[in-house]
């Protein structure tokens, strides 16, 4: 059983498109068994779920009481908890890197976000601290554009990170990625190049957290 949070206190950055999609490809191409939080008080991700028809069990839990509370209990019945973080809310943030086996930031490549991911790091150290160094924890650049100075430049600021890995599968901005929660689907159910890519590009990265629970 492991643990598996998507945090970053910046909204817009990828964390419920990244939980819906690694949740989908757990239960539907690894056959394991998930269940999943919506920690979000917006609750995109239980529509996203709503939407699909999926058979994944959400349990919508926002209050920092009810995450620490009811996460272990959840995690019990199944081989993979997926959670989804919202934004802005520290004291649940907190509460979820008291229960994760491992915190994953999706990180924009601006100056902005990486500022508000450098906010949830420190976040994750004060956990580490306490819980004498867990969660693991690693970022991803999420929505990079292709050969621009931005996503360079965040690369080397995201490697440098202490004790946290910095991933190397790098998520694109990808129009169908974006048309997904539309069309009441993933980027496996939709047609065309662009998802082929994006599909690709998720498999690599969730091939990559697996690696770092297993
Ligand atoms: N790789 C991507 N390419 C294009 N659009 C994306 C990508 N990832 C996320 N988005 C879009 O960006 C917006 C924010 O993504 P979301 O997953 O809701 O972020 P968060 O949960 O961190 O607030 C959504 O409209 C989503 O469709
Ligand atoms: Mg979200």
């Amino acid at each position: 059983m492991s643990i598996i949070a998507f945090i970053n206190q910046k909204g817009g950055t990828g964390k419920s498109t990244s939980s819906l999609h690694f949740a989908h490809w757990l239960a539907t191409q690894q056959k394991r068994k998930v269940s999943v939080v919506d920690a979000d008080p917006q609750r995109s991700l239980s529509r996203w779920f709503a939407s699909m028809e999926s058979h994944i069990p959400v349990t919508a839990l926002t209050s920092a009481d009810d995450l620490l509370e009811k996460i272990p209990v959840l995690a019990e019945s199944v081989d993979f908890l997926v959670i989804d973080g919202g934004a802005s809310l520290s004291e649940a943030t907190r509460a979820i890197l008291f229960r994760t086996d491992l915190a994953i930031l999706p990180c924009q490549p601006s100056k902005l976000d990486l500022d508000a991911c450098a906010d949830t790091v420190r976040l994750v150290r004060q956990a580490q601290s306490v819980r004498k160094g867990a969660p693991k924890a690693a970022v991803f650049l999420s929505r990079a554009q292709k050969n621009t100075k931005l996503k360079t430049e965040a690369i080397a600021v995201l490697q440098k990170i202490p004790d946290v890995t910095a991933l190397k599968t790098i998520v694109h901005q990808k129009q169908s990625v974006a048309d997904s929660f539309g069309q009441a689907a993933t980027v496996w159910d939709l047609s065309g190049s662009g998802a082929a890519d994006a599909a690709a590009e998720f498999e690599q990265l969730f091939k990559e957290i697996l690696r770092l629970v297993s």
